[in-house]
């Protein structure tokens, strides 16, 4: 069986059927995160994200994967990635992850922001800048024929400036036919190192930004494959992730409205 993992360049066809899941990504994740609000549980707001991701005729991709029981992964706080969306109230002062993947087509589209509710810490504020800033500064390093390491190296340096650490062990990924794919895509690394970047693949920019330590702890989701990491040491993490088309000239952000 051909390896499902490797990246193959897109057909014209595929790449439009790319366009399209990360457009419908794009919009269930700023449709969902406008009705964020203090009191309301995490599994409301996930709900959410499915009922729209349903109206739009598309598929969460997250339900089943891997056992994942649900339509988005909501991050709150120290929570890094993969939060489980439950009773949990939201509450003033939050920063919360969304990240939404919708499936229409047999592809993916991967994306998600931190938001900030209500009256936020001056401090959570600008982690989630330089969260944000650590994404786009990953992204511009990305050329056709150029290596993740370069991704990685810059978004490093970025966030290492600012005071802050990135995960290392997790990061972007391959996606298009499959939801995880080739190359994983690094928040840190060296120039000229990793995996080799192709025209006409796609791949997640995603960097977790931490407010103190890089450590973090795993925990397990009941009936599932999938773990869920907080921050060793309680701190705050923050996250935004696009999925991109990579071309012969550089690249396009596809999870755009
Ligand atoms: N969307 C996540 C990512 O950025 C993956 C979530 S997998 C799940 O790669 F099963 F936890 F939903
Ligand atoms: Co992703
Ligand atoms: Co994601």
């Amino acid at each position: 069986m051909a390896n499902q993992r490797k990246q193959l360049p897109l057909s014209k066809d595929e790449i439009l059927k790319m366009r399209v899941a990360c457009n419908l990504a794009a919009k269930v994740l700023n449709h969902t995160a406008k009705f964020a609000k203090i009191g309301m549980t995490t599994n409301e707001l996930d709900l959410i994200a499915d009922d729209y991701t349903k109206s739009l005729n598309a598929i969460s991709a997250c339900v089943g994967y891997h056992g994942y029981p649900k339509a988005t992964c909501i991050s709150v706080n120290k929570v890094v990635c993969h939060g489980l969306p439950g009773e949990y109230k939201i509450k003033d002062g939050d920063i919360l992850n969304i990240d939404v993947t919708v499936k229409k087509d047999g592809f993916y589209g991967d994306t998600s922001k931190t938001i900030m509710i209500g009256n936020v810490s001056k401090s959570a504020t600008e982690l989630v800048d330089a969260a944000y800033k650590a994404m786009m500064i990953g992204i511009e390093a990305v050329k056709p024929h150029g290596f993740t390491g370069d991704i990685g190296f810059e978004t490093n340096k970025y966030v290492t400036r600012r005071g802050y650490t990135t995960i290392k062990e997790i990061g972007g990924h391959g996606i298009g036919r499959v939801f995880h794919g080739d190359p994983f895509v690094p928040a840190f690394g060296k120039k000229g190192k990793g995996e080799k970047i192709i025209p006409w693949t796609c791949f997640t920019v995603e960097p977790m930004v931490n407010e103190g330590t890089d450590e973090f702890i795993e925990k397990p989701i009941a009936h599932s494959d999938i773990k869920y990491y907080e921050t060793k040491d309680g701190k705050l993490s923050a996250q935004f992730e696009h999925t991109l088309l990579i071309t012969d000239v550089g690249y396009e952000i596809l999870t755009l409205e």
